[in-house]
C-alpha cells in the first residue's frame, strides 16, 4: 500500500462499537435545492480540474512544466473522469507572479511553448472530450506590457498614462503615496515613477506586486481590448475563462483611503478558523464590501458586456467563472446573475472549518444564495493560492492555518489530513453544481511544508519580509513516476521547486490500479457522480443524526436516490436499514460510517 492509500478492503480492526443514530433518520420535509434536471447546460454540473502549467508536466527537461507536457499527459484527466480543465496563465510574462503578470495576452510565453502548442493542447483536449478554460487577468498587466512601457515613457496626463492608474503623490512635493492602500502582497499599493531626468514624479497603483500595474477600467480602450482578447481565445476554441480578481477592476471614485489592510487570500482561512468572520454581515475579512478597491458595483457592467461577447459564439455555452473574494454571499452571487458570469468560486466552502454544523450551514447557504439568481453553486477545496486541503485538515479545527507553512511552524498530522481530505472531497463531489479540483489533490498530495526560504518564489514572502510564507508549498511539481528522476515530472531531474521525499509515495504509478488509493477513490467518485447525475440532482437534508454528521439525500428523479453521510464525530454512525454502499472515502465498520469518513449509499 502506498503512503497515500487507504485500504478499503482491510478487515475491521476492532470489535464493532455501538452504532449510533440510525433509528430516526429521515428526510427533511423541506427540499433545500431543486435540481437543474437532465437537460442542464454542461457547466451547471461540470467538474473542472485546475492545471498550474509550471508544475504539471515538463516536456523539455528545464524543470518547468509546459504546454506540450500537459498535452502529452491529458489522458490522465480523461481517465480521472473530469469534464474540463482550467489552465492558470501561460501567456508571455516575466513571471513576477508566476504568470499572473501578463505582458502579452495573445501569445504564449516561451517558457511554456508557442501558440501552436496551445492549439495542439486544445485539439487534444477536444479529442479526449475535455473542455478547456483559460485564465484571464484583467485587473492588472505586467509592467513589461507594451501599454505600460508606453505609459512610463509618456508625460503625466497623457493618453498613454490614462490606461493605468497614475496619480500625483500627496505631501508637499508629491513624496507620499496618493492614498493609504496596501498591496495584497504586502507594502504600499503605490510605486513612484522615476522620470527620464532621474527625478521622482507620479505614482502608479498596483494592488498586487509593483510589476503588476492596475488598469484603468473606466477607460473604453481597456474595455475594448479585453473584449478583443476574449474573442482571440474563443476563436482558438476555448470553452471559457476563469477571471482573476474579478472583484477588483473598478475602484471607488476619488480613490478614498481604505479602513483596513487587505491580507493575503489564505489568511481568510485562519480568520474563519478563529471565528473572526461572521458570514451574516459584511465585515470580517480583508475583502470587505466597503473596501474602495473591491466589489464596487461598476464591475458588473463589464461582465454583462463580456457575457454578450460569449453568447455570440452560440452553443455549446462558453463560460465565465469569477475569482471574487466577496462577502457576504448575497453580494458574491451578484456576479452570477443570468446576464453576467456563469459561475463564481465558492470560497466560503473552502474556508469552512472541519465541523459538521459549519459544513451543513455553508452547503445550505451556498445553494440558497446561488438559487436566488438561478446559478449553480460551485464547490472547491484547494487551488494554487491556498494550503492544500490534505494539509489544512491535518490540523485540529480552530488551529490557525497561515498562508503557507514553513519548517518552523507546527506541522500537520499528514495521515489525519489525508483521511479527512478524502472525506471532504467525497462530500464535495456529491453536491449539486460545479466542482473544481486542483492538480495533485487526486493523489492526496500534501503541501511541501519545509521548503528552504531561499528557494521561495511567491512575491508575498519577500514583500512581507517572510512574515507570510506564501504559496509555494502548494505549487510543487507533481510526482508521476515513483523512483524516477524528478519523480517523472519531466525528462530530467530538474524541478523548479524541490519535491519533498514523501512525494515518491504519492506518485501516479504508485496509485494507479491500487484498490483504496486516493487516485482510485477520485476515479470512483467521479464515475459514480456522473452515473447518478449528482451534479444536477435535488438536495434534501436528512434529520436524525447528531450534530457531528452532515447528511443529505441527492435525488435525480430518474436515478436512485443517494444518501450522503459524512461523520465528523468520535463514534461511528449507522446507515439506515436497506441502504447499500456505493462508495466510501475510507474503511467502514460493519456498514457503519466511522470518524472522518463519507459514504454514498443507495437509499430506497
Ligand atoms: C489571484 C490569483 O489566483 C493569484 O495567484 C494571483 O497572485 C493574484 N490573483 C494576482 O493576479
Ligand atoms: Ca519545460
Amino acid at each position: 500500500m502506498t503512503q497515500s492509500a487507504v485500504d478499503l478492503t482491510a478487515p475491521c480492526p476492532a470489535p464493532l462499537p455501538e452504532l449510533a443514530g440510525n433509528a430516526t433518520v429521515r428526510e427533511s420535509a423541506v427540499v433545500t435545492h431543486h435540481g437543474a434536471g437532465p437537460d442542464a447546460a454542461w457547466w451547471r454540473q461540470a467538474v473542472i480540474y485546475q492545471i498550474y502549467p509550471r508544475s504539471w508536466a515538463d516536456s523539455n527537461g528545464d524543470g518547468i512544466g509546459d504546454l506540450p507536457g500537459i498535452t502529452a499527459r491529458l489522458d490522465h484527466l480523461s481517465r480521472l473522469g473530469v469534464d474540463a480543465i482550467w489552465l492558470s496563465p501561460f501567456y508571455t510574462s516575466p513571471q513576477a507572479d508566476a504568470g499572473y503578470d501578463v505582458a502579452d495576452y495573445r501569445d504564449v510565453d516561451p517558457l511554456f511553448g508557442t501558440l501552436p502548442d496551445a492549439d495542439a493542447l486544445i485539439e487534444r483536449a477536444r479529442e479526449l472530450g475535455l473542455r478547456v478554460i483559460v485564465d484571464l487577468v484583467p485587473n492588472h498587466s505586467s509592467d513589461e506590457h507594451a501599454w505600460f512601457q508606453a505609459a512610463l515613457g509618456a508625460a503625466p496626463g497623457s493618453p498613454e498614462r490614462d490606461l493605468y492608474m497614475f496619480r500625483d503623490g500627496a505631501g508637499k512635493h508629491g513624496e507620499l503615496p496618493p492614498n493609504n492602500w496596501q498591496s495584497v502582497f504586502g507594502g504600499p499599493a503605490w510605486t513612484r515613477v522615476i522620470g527620464p531626468d532621474g527625478r521622482p514624479e507620479q505614482w502608479y497603483l498596483h494592488l498586487f506586486d509593483p510589476k503588476q500595474p492596475d488598469f484603468n477600467w473606466e477607460h473604453p480602450a481597456v474595455r475594448a481590448e479585453f473584449e478583443s482578447v476574449l474573442r482571440f481565445w474563443l476563436d482558438r476554441g476555448v470553452d471559457g475563462f476563469r477571471v482573476d480578481v474579478a472583484h477588483g477592476l473598478i475602484k471607488a471614485e476619488g480613490l478614498p483611503d481604505a479602513q483596513e489592510r487587505t491580507t493575503m487570500l489564505g489568511d481568510t482561512v485562519s480568520d474563519h478558523e478563529r471565528g473572526d468572520i461572521d458570514d451574516t454581515d459584511d465585515s470580517g475579512d480583508g475583502y470587505r464590501v466597503d473596501t474602495p478597491y473591491w466589489d464596487q458595483d461598476g464591475v458588473h457592467e463589464v461582465y454583462r458586456a463580456w457575457r454578450q461577447v460569449l453568447e455570440r459564439y452560440g452553443a455549446p455555452d462558453r463560460i465565465l467563472c469569477a475569482e471574487a473574494w466577496v462577502e457576504p454571499q448575497s453580494r458574491a452571487v451578484l456576479y452570477t446573475r443570468p446576464d453576467e458570469m456563469h459561475q463564481a468560486f465558492n470560497f466560503d466552502f473552502l474556508q469552512t472549518p472541519w465541523r459538521a454544523t459549519d459544513l451543513t450551514a455553508v452547503i445550505e447557504s451556498s445553494l440558497r444564495a446561488a438559487d436566488s439568481v438561478g446559478a449553480p453553486s460551485t464547490w472547491v477545496l484547494s487551488n494554487h493560492d491556498v494550503v492544500r486541503h490534505a494539509t489544512r485538515l491535518g490540523y485540529t479545527p480552530g488551529h490557525r492555518v497561515p498562508n503557507g507553512i514553513s519548517a518552523g511552524d507546527p506541522q500537520p498530522d499528514r495521515a489525519l489530513g489525508l483521511h479527512r481530505a478524502r472525506a471532504a472531497t467525497a462530500l464535495m463531489l456529491a453536491l449539486p453544481g460545479g466542482a473544481y479540483l486542483y492538480q495533485g489533490e487526486e493523489l492526496g498530495l500534501p503541501d511541501s511544508t519545509d521548503l528552504p526560504h531561499r528557494l521561495r518564489q511567491d512575491p508575498t514572502f519577500a514583500r512581507t519580509d517572510g512574515a507570510e510564507i506564501g504559496r509555494d508549498g502548494c505549487r510543487v511539481p507533481l510526482p508521476w513516476v515513483s523512483g524516477a528522476p524528478g519523480l517523472g515530472f519531466g525528462p530530467s531531474a530538474a524541478t523548479w521547486l524541490p519535491q519533498p521525499a514523501s512525494y515518491d509515495g504519492y506518485a501516479v504509478d504508485r496509485q494507479d490500479g491500487v484498490a483504496g488509493s486516493t487516485l482510485e477513490l477520485y476515479r470512483s467518485l467521479l464515475a459514480a457522480r456522473r452515473d447518478l447525475s449528482l451534479g444536477t440532482a435535488s438536495l434534501t437534508f436528512v434529520e436524525g443524526y447528531s450534530g457531528d454528521v452532515v447528511a443529505f439525500v441527492s435525488d435525480a428523479e430518474a436515478r436512485d436516490r443517494v444518501l450522503v453521510v459524512t461523520n465528523l464525530g468520535a463514534v461511528p454512525v449507522a446507515l439506515p436499514p436497506g441502504s447499500e454502499v456505493i462508495v466510501a472515502s475510507g474503511p467502514l465498520v460493519d456498514a457503519g460510517v466511522p470518524t472522518d469518513t463519507t459514504v454514498w449509499a443507495r437509499w430506497a
